[in-house]
């Protein structure tokens, strides 16, 4: 029995399903990340992960940081660990830079384009769906920003609605952190950016940078922040002592519906789970009615 088909609520199915995987931070050979941080098989994991959904998701999207230090090796495993992946799943890639990344080699592995220092932009079209990757990195710097032709390329981009709306995915969050750290390499000319997002048809906004999931407003629209495959920051600790953890990973999952968008964090664990709900348990409530549902599922026997 096909999830979609179901439906038990007041809800129809959603319209698209994004997958929204953030800072991979792969390094070429056989390197760990500041000597600790297995980032190869942290990703791995993650695919796995992905693949385990059993979803045919409309588009996996990375944003950003997908390597550590830019080097073509980084790429080139990236590439080689991601594509096959999607492949199966029958779902486009979609890569975003960040600060880590170097755009002339994240051309020539990814897009196997000219190996320049142009913003790496896209517009894809999800069956209607816009969905608009932006460059907020900066050549030789770890902060973000958008220059005048960038923005000046979203606001013509942005003039004509798409049938399903728009995302728009960037690496920097155009929103504040409690972290310190991150406000020093946040996102400049944010003002002239809500400019544009206001009143155009951008329905969210999916980033990353942080390595901690949140999310927040901004001009009138959610941005949803994914967090890190590699490792997490460890927000348990007080703000100025955050740092990184080979921790809870996740990615997420995004539905987007006609009225909504919901991002569900999945966890990248392996642990002990139940097995009461399945595909047999979901086909006996099938066959109810909606009145017998309720009884069978709803009511709290103790209260009859
Ligand atoms: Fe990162
Ligand atoms: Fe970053």
């Amino acid at each position: 029995m096909d999830a979609a088909a179901v439906r038990f609520g007041m809800y129809p199915a959603p319209r698209r399903t994004i997958v929204h995987v953030s800072d991979t931070h792969l390094l070429g050979g056989d390197v760990r990340l500041g000597g600790r941080f297995d980032t190869t098989a942290n990703l791995q994991r993650t695919l796995a992960a992905i693949e385990d959904l059993a979803v045919q998701p409309d588009a996996i999207v990375f944003t950003g940081d997908l390597t550590d230090l830019g080097e073509a090796a980084a790429y080139a495993a990236l590439k080689g660990a991601v594509e096959p992946v999607a492949e199966r799943l029958g779902a486009p890639v979609v890569w975003v830079a960040g600060n880590h990344d170097e755009r002339p080699a994240l051309r020539a592995g990814l897009l196997d384009g000219a190996p320049t220092e142009d913003p790496v932009t896209g517009v894809w079209d999800l069956g209607g769906l816009r969905l608009v990757a932006l460059d907020s990195s900066v050549p030789g710097w770890h902060h973000g920003d958008l220059d005048d032709a960038q923005l000046a390329w979203l606001r013509g981009i942005l003039s004509t609605p798409a049938p399903l709306g728009t995302l728009l995915a960037i690496h920097h969050p155009p929103l504040p952190s409690h972290v310190p750290l991150f406000d020093i390499l946040e996102l400049r000319h944010q003002r002239e950016l809500a400019e544009i997002v206001r009143g155009a048809d951008v329905r969210g906004i999916l980033a990353g940078h942080l390595h901690y999931s949140t999310h927040g407003m901004f001009a009138g629209v959610e941005v949803s922040v994914a967090a890190a495959t590699c490792y997490t920051m460890n927000i348990a600790r007080p703000p100025m002592r955050v740092n990184g953890m080979d921790a809870g990973q996740s990615f997420h999952l995004v539905h987007v519906y006609d009225d909504t968008i919901t991002h569900a964090v999945v966890p990248v664990v392996d642990a002990e789970t139940s097995d009461v709900f399945d595909e047999k348990w979901v086909a006996r409530m099938a066959a109810l009615t909606p009145a017998e549902r309720l009884e069978a599922f709803s009511r709290k026997p103790g209260r009859r």
